[in-house]
């Protein structure tokens, strides 16, 4: 099999590292959620030894990021390991952070829920969520292209939408995290960060 490959990591692995660097530099283990090709988490494990970096994904996104974590050879990145977010049988890690990036819009909104729903249940206190994604303000878009994206995602499947910031913080508040930050990302994307407190 080929390495699967999304430009879209290339360009946007430098960003989201800088960001993440910074809130990932006390914590010890991550848990990716919807790491869809693996080139993200060998980006960012390579660039972040002290971190172990566990892979997750639906099944059918293993073999791919099987490929990647096989060329890679680090010692500290792990899995794929099986996780859909509806599913009540999430890997029990000791994780102190999770990240995922450009997976809210894809999901459904039920799934959103359950993915906050399933990472404040999983996080210590002191944890960390980190989401990476366009987001909406106030039910307003922050850019043409991402009313535009949200068109084309609203065609391809009728329950995929980029999401309102306020609707996520409010499901993360009930599953115990308070919004740490929110940084502007190039190609109006965002980088939430919330806290298990
Ligand atoms: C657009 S891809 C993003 C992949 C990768 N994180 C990236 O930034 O390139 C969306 C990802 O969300 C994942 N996803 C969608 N529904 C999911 C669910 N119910 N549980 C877990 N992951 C899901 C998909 O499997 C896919 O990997």
């Amino acid at each position: 099999m080929n390495k699967p490959y999304a430009e879209s990591c290339v360009q946007n692995q430098a960003p989201i590292l800088s960001a993440i660097r910074p809130l990932l530099r006390q914590q010890q283990a991550v848990l990716e959620i919807g790491s869809g090709t693996g080139q993200h988490a060998v980006h960012f494990a390579a660039a972040m030894p002290h971190l172990a970096w566990y892979t997750s994904d639906q099944a059918a996104y293993h073999a791919g990021i099987q490929c990647w974590l096989e060329d890679a050879q680090l010692a500290n990145v792990h899995g794929p390991l099986t996780l859909d977010v509806l599913q009540p049988d999430w890997p029990q890690l000791a994780v102190d952070a999770i990240f995922t990036a450009n997976t809210f819009h894809i999901m459904s909104m039920p799934m959103v829920a359950a993915c906050i729903a399933g990472a404040g249940a999983l996080l210590p206190l002191g944890g960390r969520l980190l989401v990476y994604g366009p987001f909406n303000y106030a039910g307003q878009y922050t850019s043409a292209s991402n009313a535009q994206f949200d068109q084309w995602l609203s065609a391809q499947h009728p329950e995929r939408a980029i999401r309102d910031l306020e609707a996520v913080d409010q499901l993360a508040q009930q599953a115990g995290m308070i919004l740490e930050q929110d940084q502007t990302m190039p190609a109006n994307n965002r980088l939430l960060c919330w806290r298990k407190s």
